[in-house]
């Protein structure tokens, strides 16, 4: 697909009503691409035949999935923008399109193309300003999962300003207040595992609750506990592993809750019988980790795989330019399965698993770090409900 551009508006045409795919559909300009030739001589080889025009320099862009409802076929569309070009295009007789337009983004509302390409051209083809995570070799050095938080703790927080009114479990994931996993927690006795600033903290004791937050990083404890001074909130925090909860006594608790932490513990074995340890029977543990189905993929197109689904280990880089600031993570991202096996392994019986599809983009504030293509091909984000008998 080209992507043509001119003062703000982009080149959109319909194919003719007999000239599958996507007949009657409006698209931009698209050639299949034939064998033994690339996507851009395909473009190139169309643009002149259907538009007239000789396209000069062009550049990737996006790939995006289409699928032709009218036929039920799946269509892999490279898209790119297409930035030398003469400016008179017009449609030859031999076209396979019957109409083409110059429409600014709002124009597209309303006329009949697939959902996914009207999706991107109005708001996804606008890149995340802030690069992804990316994949690292480390060698022999491990990275040090409490020096890389304490290294990017500023920077996260300056960079994400997550909220501390509700519990956010993932980019693009549906809120708290839909998925109502924690339930009423006034009056609960609540531990947060990897509490990071402490935005679920006090989240949780502005809802009521009497809040322990226990984190690996000293920088994150310490940017919480300035956060819960400003907002007036009394909230426990403490620098510790989730692997031996040593200040907390057997059974003090009646909530346990970690969202997008458990990733970054080794021992999970540990952890899952240190917070069984802690709680109360009959209380809930809710946490959401990485989904690791996204955590084989690349971040951006082509998602290419990156890990096998069963390579737990991963270490990886995180840069926040804006800060000079870089941190360098070992990862363990279990499968589904051996998620369950070692809750249930702990003692804890698995009440609900939820793999949630995604949600509108600017909704939580990782959004803007992660492909939107991406997310509607896996989940971001694993979340697990379980219960102490
Ligand atoms: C992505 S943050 C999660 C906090 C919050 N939900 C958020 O998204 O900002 C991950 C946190 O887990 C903490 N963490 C990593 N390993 C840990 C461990 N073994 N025990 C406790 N906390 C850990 C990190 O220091 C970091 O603050």
């Amino acid at each position: 697909m080209g992507l043509f551009e001119n003062r703000g508006r982009l080149l959109v045409v319909r194919k003719k009503d007999d000239v599958p795919p996507f007949a009657g559909k409006w698209l931009l300009p698209a050639a299949l691409v034939a064998e033994e030739e690339s996507a851009e001589e395909a473009l190139e080889r169309h643009s002149f035949r259907d538009l007239d025009v000789q396209t000069g320099a062009v550049e990737f862009s996006e790939t995006l999935y289409l699928e032709d409802e009218a036929h039920g076929q799946r269509y892999v569309a490279n898209v790119f923008s297409v930035t030398g070009y003469e400016r008179d295009l017009r449609l030859r007789a031999a076209s396979d399109y019957d109409d083409a337009r110059w429409l600014t983004s709002d124009e597209l509302t309303g006329i009949a193309m697939p959902e996914v390409l009207r999706e991107w051209l109005q708001s996804g083809r606008h890149k995340p300003d802030q690069p992804a995570p990316v994949p690292i070799v480390t060698g022999a050095t491990a990275p040090d999962n409490r020096t890389a938080w304490n290294a990017i703790s500023r920077a996260y927080q300056d960079r994400y300003q997550i909220p501390s009114d509700s519990i956010l479990w993932g980019p693009r994931c549906p809120s708290e207040s839909e998925l109502q996993l924690l339930g009423d927690v006034s009056g609960l006795r609540a531990i947060v595992i990897g509490c990071g600033g402490g935005q679920d903290c006090i989240a949780l004791v502005k809802q009521g609750a009497q809040v322990i937050g226990i984190d690996l990083s000293d920088k994150q404890i310490e940017y919480g506990r300035r956060l819960a001074d400003r907002e007036g909130v009394q909230v426990t925090l403490l620098q510790g592993n989730a692997e031996h909860l040593k200040e907390i006594e057997d059974e003090s608790q009646d909530l346990a809750v970690s969202a997008h932490a458990l990733n970054y513990v080794e021992r999970a074995d540990r952890a899952f019988a240190e917070v069984f340890r802690v709680l109360r029977p009959g209380s809930s543990f809710v946490f959401s980790v990485a989904h690791p189905f996204d955590a084989c993929l690349e971040g951006g197109p082509p998602f290419g795989v990156v890990k096998g689904y069963w390579e737990t280990q991963q270490d990886w880089q995180w840069e926040f330019p804006e800060r000079s600031a870089t941190g360098k993570f070992r990862s363990w991202y279990r499968s589904v399965s051996a998620w369950f096996s070692l809750l249930t392994d702990a003692g804890f019986a698995v009440e609900r698993i939820l793999e949630p599809p995604p949600v509108e983009a600017g909704e939580s504030p990782w959004d803007g770090s992660y492909n939107k293509e991406k997310t509607k091909l896996v989940p971001t984000t694993l979340i697990v409900k379980a219960k102490k008998p």
